[in-house]
Formats: C-alpha cells, structure tokens, sequence
C-alpha cells in the first residue's frame, strides 16, 4: 500500500465576512515532497498554513495529517503530531543568545517543559543545539544575542529551531519575506539542503518567483483562496491564469 499523505485537505473553506480565504482546498502532500506555495497578497496563502496548524478553524472541510483527522485541534497539539512551522515574521526572544534559543526548541522535543534551563547544562544537548545551528550556518553566531543577527540570520533561526522539533512536516511562511536580494537566495541554498539531506517533507510560501522556479519540486498557486494550479514550477508559472493572477501580467 502506498504511504498516506503526510498531509491531505478536503474541501477546505474559511470565509472572513464576504473575503473567501480559502475556498475549497483539496491538496495531499506526499511524503519527502517539496512544495512552493505562490500566490498574490491576499490569496489565501497563511490561511491555509493557519488552518492545517490549528490557529484557525475551517468552516467546512477536513485536515488530515499522516493519514489521521486533526481537523481544529488546536495549535500545540498539531505541533506534538510533528507539525513545525515558521512564522511571516520569526517569533523570537531577542534577548537570548543564539545558541540558548535553539536550546529552548530541543528541551521542548525532549517533553522538558518548564525545566527547560536544564539541558544548558547537559552536553548531549548542548552539541545536538550546536550541530542543528552547523546545519544552518547559524554556528558563528553560537553566542551572540538573536538581536544582532542579521536578518536573513533571523529567518534562519527561526526555522532551525521549527527543525529542531525533529518535524515530520515543516511549514515556511515567506523564509526570504525582508531579506535584501542578495542574501535571499543564500538563506534558500541553506535552507533547501537541510531539507534534502534530512528528505523533510516541505511546504514553503514564497512570493518570489525565481526563488519558487529554482527550488520548488512542485508548486501550488493560490488566487481568492483557491488553488488555481498544481505541478512542476514551469508548467505552474508559464499557466496563463496564473501568470495574471500572481505576477499581474499575461
Ligand atoms: N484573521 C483574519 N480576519 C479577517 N480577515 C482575514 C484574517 N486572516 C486573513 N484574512 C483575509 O483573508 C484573505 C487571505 O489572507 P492571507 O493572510 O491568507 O493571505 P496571504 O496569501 O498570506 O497574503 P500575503 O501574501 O500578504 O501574506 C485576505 O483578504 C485577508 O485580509
Ligand atoms: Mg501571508
């Protein structure tokens, strides 16, 4: 029998009053899939991440994650089932060091909730924390304050510690959104070999259409909440209704 999706959506609609944010969405991600999600401001692309993690609830339609329904549960469970995702702008503590962050996200995989300071004390952690920033080219910064990072450092970071949770599905919200042009396509060339040494099944929202035509293996794109193509980046961005409905020409 063939694996389950890792993730699979049924007829999933949220309306905001009169807006359709999503309108019926059926989607299965395999797994080890790399899929780009593109679509206008305001198509409807973090309302999908936003109910397949449990910040929103649909008003009709199913989410099933590895073959279960977890339709509206809420967010911490969704992320318990090995659902990690990234943020538009990444969450944060300014003030902790790098390495102290990601610290944070391995004691809570280990289930140490609030002894959460513990593991700074324990070695195994501590080069599992260092081995995870390697991975990201995030080392250098081991000791520095999140608040001197760069920002493509930043977004970085803030994915390493979604990847620290040891995910079976990881969802990026914009991973190059205020990163200068020059540095995008570094923080992707990080980003996509972790993804494909560690065979992560992915799902990345991106509004940039060169990064989306390098480093998708398949690609959505959304229009008013729908999904209005589903396939290989060049058949995806060369389809005439997505060309005018995302980059606004024919
Ligand atoms: N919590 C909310 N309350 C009201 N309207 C919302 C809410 N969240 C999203 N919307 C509306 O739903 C539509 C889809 O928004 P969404 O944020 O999913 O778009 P997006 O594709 O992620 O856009 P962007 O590229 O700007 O991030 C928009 O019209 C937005 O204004
Ligand atoms: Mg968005």
């Amino acid at each position: 029998m063939p694996e389950a999706p890792v993730l699979q959506t049924i007829d999933l609609c949220k309306s905001f009053g009169m807006v359709k944010a999503a309108d019926a969405i059926n989607v299965a991600i395999r797994p080890g899939e790399l899929v780009g999600i593109v679509g206008a401001n305001g198509s409807g692309k973090t309302t999908f991440l936003n109910i397949i993690t449990g910040y929103l609830k649909p008003d009709r339609g199913r989410v099933l994650l590895l073959g279960e329904d977890r339709t509206g549960l809420p967010p911490r469970v969704i992320t318990k089932l090995g659902i990690s995702r990234s943020f538009q702008i990444p969450q944060l503590y300014t003030n902790l060091s790098v390495l102290e962050s990601l610290l944070l996200s391995v004691a809570a995989e280990a289930g140490r909730g609030t002894g959460f300071w513990q593991p700074l004390h324990r070695r195994h952690w501590i080069d599992q924390g260092l081995e995870t920033l390697d991975r990201f080219g995030l080392k250098p910064y081991a000791d520095r304050a999140v608040s001197e990072l760069p920002e493509g450092g930043r977004k970085l970071l803030d994915i390493a510690l979604s990847f620290a949770l040891r995910p079976k599905l990881l969802l990026m919200d914009e991973p190059t959104s205020g990163v200068s042009i020059e540095d995008k396509f570094q923080v992707m060339d990080i980003l996509m070999k972790v993804v494909e040494e560690t065979r992560l099944t992915t799902i990345f929202v991106e509004h940039d259409m060169d990064v989306v035509q390098r480093y998708g293996r398949r690609v959505l794109a959304f229009n008013d909440g729908k999904v209005i193509a589903d396939g290989t980046p060049g058949a995806v961005l060369a389809d005439p209704e997505v060309r005018k409905a995302v980059l606004g020409r024919a």
